[in-house]
């Protein structure tokens, strides 16, 4: 196995050296290769594309190709087994695992895995030994921590098959980390007031650790309120607090549905969408009508541009949404930027809108704030957690103190 490593390294710098988009590679036997569905097809060759790429950490290797990464471990790991080497790549987000088969997230994209020499219950059992989980026949299901990452385990007499679902626990920074002291006051008034609320931005900006990060200091600050986070893939952990209510999307229970239900039942003060993909901005927008703050994350390069995107979205499902509908359901944009300065990732809010008569009203952009008469002007004499200005004033105090 270590061999063909070694080819298919070599194959791969000869091809990056010569600029080829894929290079083919013999293979001593017939390969057969099993595509999506299930079909086999023999092959005598295989191509390593450009995309396919192979990453070596301490505890093994790993070859992404396509939708697939193959894992070789290397060394025996006490705790994670065969799935250190998953564990070990920063970018890796969600592991699944039922029976032998494994499925694994990074960066928002969902990859089948294939580990040599996996065994899943052997993995499965040390780590729920390792990691204190109360599971046995009386409580089949059971949740934990271990190193950075929640663990969800269910025996198989609940679904026939042993299974284990771990997510990694992102740190959450502080607000006035993220951003000024005057925008973070700023900001959380913006959700209080109570705003819909959509966080734009590229791929890996930000805008999940800053709608993480706000709701963090929203709780602390003020802890009767309840949040109910609606998510594809759970990203946003805001702990164990009896007032949030986490729900996440699966096969029979789409987006839209969890909002409507979340909104019925849960009665949220706060509704967090992780992320906004399709026709559940209606459900979404739906929220701020009915006096609920609704926050969200939305990929798009700018504000203008996500405004566009956001009707296009609409009009999937309501033919004759414009521009305006946007503009008349969501209040603030705030937009996200990545920079790469001298190989260094830096990430920041580069510009916060409010929406006014179908127009985008800039109340930050790039260092520069609105007046506090503007800022004021956009609310209401009461916010939803007291009167305007003693909230402000407090939230200013308070991210002023030191431990901010
Ligand atoms: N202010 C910050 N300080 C340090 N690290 C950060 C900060 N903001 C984001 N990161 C890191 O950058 C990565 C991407 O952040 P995040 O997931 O919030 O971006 P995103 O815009 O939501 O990405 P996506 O488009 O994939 O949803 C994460 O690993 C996160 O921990
Ligand atoms: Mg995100």
């Amino acid at each position: 196995m270590l061999r063909s490593f070694e080819l298919l390294k070599r194959k791969l710098e000869k091809a990056e050296k010569k600029g080829e988009d894929s290079v083919k590679i013999k293979l001593k036997k017939k390969g057969i290769r099993v595509d999506n569905e299930n079909s086999l097809s023999q092959r005598e060759f295989v191509d390593v594309k450009d995309y396919m790429k192979v990453i070596t950490c301490k505890s093994g290797k790993l070859v992404f190709n396509e939708d697939v990464v193959y894992v070789y471990p290397l060394e025996r790991n006490p705790t994670w087994g065969a799935l250190a080497p998953i564990v070990e790549l920063p970018e890796t987000q969600e592991i699944f695992v039922r029976g032998d088969r494994v499925w694994i997230t990074i960066g928002g994209k969902r990859f089948r895995v294939y580990i040599k020499n996996f065994e899943p219950e052997k993995t499965i059992n040390r780590l729920v030994i390792k990691s204190g989980a109360q599971i046995d026949y009386s409580k089949p299901q059971s949740e934990a921590e271990i190193d950075g990452w929640r663990l969800y385990f269910k025996l198989p007499l609940i679904s026939g098959d042993v299974e284990m679902t771990a997510t990694k626990i992102a740190n959450i920074p502080r607000l006035c980390k993220i951003v000024n002291p005057v925008l973070a006051a700023r900001l959380l008034m913006m959700v209080l007031r109570p705003s819909v609320v959509a966080i734009i931005g590229p791929a890996g900006s930000g805008k999940t650790t800053l709608l993480s990060s706000l709701l963090k200091e929203i709780i602390a600050f003020f802890p009767h309120l309840r949040i109910s986070v609606i998510e594809q893939v759970r990203e946003i952990y805001l702990g164990d607090v009896s007032n949030i209510a986490y729900s996440k999307a699966g096969p029979n229970t789409p987006i839209t549905m969890l909002i409507r239900q979340s909104m019925r039942y849960e009665r949220p003060d706060i509704l967090v969408l992780g992320e906004l993909r399709g026709e559940e901005i209606w459900s979404w927008v739906e929220a701020g009508r009915l006096g609920i703050a609704a926050l969200t994350t939305y990929h798009s390069p700018d504000a203008k541009k996500a405004v566009f995107s956001m009707a296009e979205l609409m009009r999937q499902s309501i033919h004759d949404a414009t521009v305006e509908t946007v503009m008349q359901l969501i209040d603030c944009i705030i937009v996200m930027k990545k920079f790469l300065i001298g190989g260094a990732i830096r990430r920041e809010v580069e510009g916060v809108y409010f929406t006014h008569d179908d127009k985008l009203v800039a109340l930050y952009k790039r260092g520069i704030h609105a007046s506090e008469e503007r800022f004021k002007s956009l609310f209401p004499e009461r916010v939803m957690v007291g009167d305007f200005n003693v909230v402000y004033r407090f939230l200013k105090r308070k991210i002023q103190e030191s431990d901010f």
